[in-house]
């Protein structure tokens, strides 16, 4: 019995050791790749855009719309198309961290909402040459709308989030829209 068993536990044993050394090899390859992937961020930022609709300097124009019809904020299949900078600050004369650029197009039959596809291209130090993709429905009379973070390069590679767009009218022709966005990235 004892010259049957004693071979036998030694190979349990020195396969318990393997079977161990192995895990403990995979669990550490599995903490070192952890340790060289930073984990999702969040980053939470308060912009400005300066919507500019008429004269000069105007950002945001009707650029195809229905034939027949007065291409407007209000009618239904009216496409805009805007490059506008986003200020640090309400000031136009802030601080420009990047251009929000991109179109939207009045899309429902009543021309009660916009359906909005815009890329932001950031231009400052901490995101240069970084973009995010920002999509999304909205109200055209709510104060307040919430469009889809949908994606990101660079900096906001993986990017997923959402951001809220606040227009401030400052005058006839200009207005501020207050974006704050929050998203989720490598
Ligand atoms: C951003 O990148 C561009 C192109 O690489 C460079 O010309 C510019 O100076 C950079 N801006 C900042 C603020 O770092
Ligand atoms: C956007 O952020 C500012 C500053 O934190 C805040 O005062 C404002 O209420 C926010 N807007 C929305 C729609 O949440």
């Amino acid at each position: 019995m004892a010259l049957i068993s004693a071979p036998k536990m030694l190979t349990a044993t020195a396969f318990s050791q393997l079977f161990l050394l192995s895990t403990y090899s995979i669990l550490m390859h599995c903490y070192s790749s952890e340790a060289a992937v930073r984990p999702p961020q969040t980053t939470e930022m308060v912009l400005y855009f300066q919507d500019i609709i008429a004269g000069p300097n105007a950002n945001d124009i009707p650029i195809v719309g229905i034939p027949g019809t007065a291409w407007s904020f209000t009618q239904f299949g009216t496409v805009f198309a805007a490059d506008e900078p986003m200020t640090k600050t309400p000031d136009p004369r802030s601080a420009i961290i990047g251009r929000a650029r991109g179109m939207y197009l009045i899309s429902a039959l009543d021309g009660s909402s916009a359906q909005a596809v815009f890329s932001i291209l950031f231009s400052n130090r901490a995101y240069n040459g970084s973009t995010l993709e920002i999509q999304g429905t909205g109200k055209l009379l709510d104060k307040v709308v919430e469009y889809a973070v949908v994606g990101g390069t660079g900096k906001f590679r993986f990017a997923r989030g959402y951001a809220t767009l606040e227009t401030i009218p400052v005058d006839e022709v200009h207005a501020v829209v207050q974006f704050n966005v929050t998203v989720r990235h490598d």
